[in-house]
Parts: structure tokens; sequence; C-alpha cells
């Protein structure tokens, strides 16, 4: 038997996206956003409702998107919970610092380790934020031997959009392109 939930937002794992704007004045600033996500090679789309970070995007057509991860899972949520319209400081509260990207008009936070610098393309329907992705960056000291990403250093965290818990991410379980080989 499965039981029915009509239409809800479930797809797992959710990710946990920190985007980056700058005001009128150049000052930075973070929101948390789970509805998202990569639907190209080098685009993205986040369903955002009215705030600070959208008006910021609408002004300088530029956004960055950072990965929470469990080092710094409560200032990522403090940005989803508090507006840059009510708290000027919300930044110094975070405790992030940021980077201005060499690649768009949007703050790199140098606290969290993987960030997607990205163009504004279109909005769609009012609220789908399409970004083109015109730079990764991510911290060497996430980086393997390969010099890529490794998930054995980086720990992003998953949004529970049931019982809007977050997680870490477990552990490897297999290979892509590679294990389902042996159903052939
Ligand atoms: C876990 C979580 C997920 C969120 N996802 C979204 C989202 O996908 N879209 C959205 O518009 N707001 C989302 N929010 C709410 C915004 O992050 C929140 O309203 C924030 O204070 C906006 O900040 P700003 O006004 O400084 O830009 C989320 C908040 C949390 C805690």
């Amino acid at each position: 038997m499965r039981k029915n939930f009509g239409p809800k937002p479930f797809l797992f794992p959710q990710p946990v996206m920190i985007i980056g704007t700058y005001d009128e004045n150049g000052k930075a600033n973070a929101m948390n956003a789970a509805w998202g996500g990569i639907v190209g090679t080098d685009e993205i789309i986040i369903d955002l409702s009215s705030h600070k970070t959208t008006d910021n995007i609408l002004l300088n057509k530029a956004f960055t998107v950072s990965v929470a991860d469990v080092e710094h899972m409560t200032a990522c949520d403090y940005v989803g919970i508090v507006s840059a319209n009510k708290e000027p400081d919300k930044m110094e509260k975070a405790g992030f610092t940021t980077t201005k990207s060499g690649f768009v008009n949007a703050p790199v936070i140098n606290e969290l380790p993987l960030t997607l610098e990205c163009e504004l393309i279109d909005v769609i329907d009012g609220s789908k934020f399409l970004g083109k992705i015109k730079n990764v960056s991510i911290d060497e000291n996430v980086l393997g031997e390969d010099g890529e990403l490794s998930l054995e250093k980086f720990s992003p965290i998953t949004y529970d959009t049931v019982h809007y818990g977050y997680y870490r991410l477990g552990e490897k379980v297999g290979n892509a392109f590679k294990d389902g080989a042996a159903l052939k």
C-alpha cells in the first residue's frame, strides 16, 4: 500500500542554497532558498517570492548560489528567517564576509566553500529566476588530490521538507554510469 500526499515539494535530497547579492549601495546580502536546482550544465532556476534579495537580483542581474554546509548550518538558517529589509547587520550577525565575484556583480560568501556565480537570464512566471552559471569557485580546503571537489571534505546539508530538518549527506554507496552495468 502507498499513501497519497497530494501535491507536495517532496524531492530528496533537497539542496539548501544561499543566494548572495548586492544592494543599491553595494552592500552584500544573503538568503536561504530551497526551491530550485540545476536545469542544465550551466543553468539554474530558483523560485523566489519578494525579498531584499529579489530586488537586488533585478538591480544587478546577478547572484551567487553557495551550498549550505554542516559547519555553517546555523548561519545559513539565520539568513533564511531574517530579512535585510529589517536587519541591516544581517551579514555581520550571520558571521558571513564576502568578496566580489570576478565574473558577475554579486558577492562570494568567503565562509561557504562552494559557490556558483550566476548572471540573471530571465524571470519566468514572475518568480522563477533563471541564471547562467558563469563560474564556480571552490575553496581549496575542500578539494581532493585530483584537484576536484571532494565530498569527503565538503559536507553539504539537505533540507527535509517534511519535518523541516537539516541533514548531512551520507557516505558514498556506488559509482554513477557504472554500477548499473551489472544488470545489462
Ligand atoms: C530552509 C529555508 C528555505 C527557504 N526557501 C525559500 C525559497 O525557496 N524561496 C523563497 O522565496 N524564500 C525561501 N526562504 C525564505 C527566505 O530565505 C527569507 O524570507 C529571507 O529572510 C529573505 O531574506 P532577504 O529579504 O534579506 O532577501 C527559505 C527559508 C528557509 C529557512
